[in-house]
């Protein structure tokens, strides 16, 4: 189990597969980037960012928010005008429904070779949602 002291920063990490808070902790090292306030992500949120020179989404649906690149990981199509309902995004292009859970499409073996979302975690800091840069 890490250790830290009580001084030091502790926040939550929403990057974790199973969709669980993790604790952060020691990220005094890097600084946070604040992406939106908690209180206005909602069913069907999404938000297009810059980070670095990465096209990210920030998502939110079935109770689960999740930063991801914004393209598709199956063609490279951008995400940005994707349907999002039920924990699922849904790419505008030839429509494979991805699971904001795990990552990966709907649709068993057709679906096999296409890889995941690519995610970035999330931290969560005094109402706000980011990442660490
Ligand atoms: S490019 Fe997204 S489903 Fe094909």
């Amino acid at each position: 189990m890490a250790k830290f002291n009580l001084a030091t920063k502790i926040t939550l990490l929403y990057g974790a597969y199973n969709g669980s808070l993790t604790v952060l902790a020691n990220h005094n090292l890097m600084n946070f980037y604040p992406l939106e306030s908690t209180t206005n992500l909602h069913e069907g949120y999404s938000k297009q960012f810059t980070v670095n020179g990465e096209d990210m989404l920030l998502i939110h649906s079935g109770n689960l928010t999740r930063l991801i690149a914004n393209r598709c990981p199956h063609d490279g199509y951008p995400l940005k005008k994707a349907k999002l309902a039920n924990g699922l995004i849904q790419c505008p292009k030839h429509h494979i429904c991805f699971q904001l859970g795990n990552g990966c499409a709907l649709g068993g073996e057709a679906v096999d070779d296409i890889p995941a979302l690519k995610r970035y975690d999330l931290v969560e800091e005094d109402g706000k949602i980011g990442i660490l840069i």
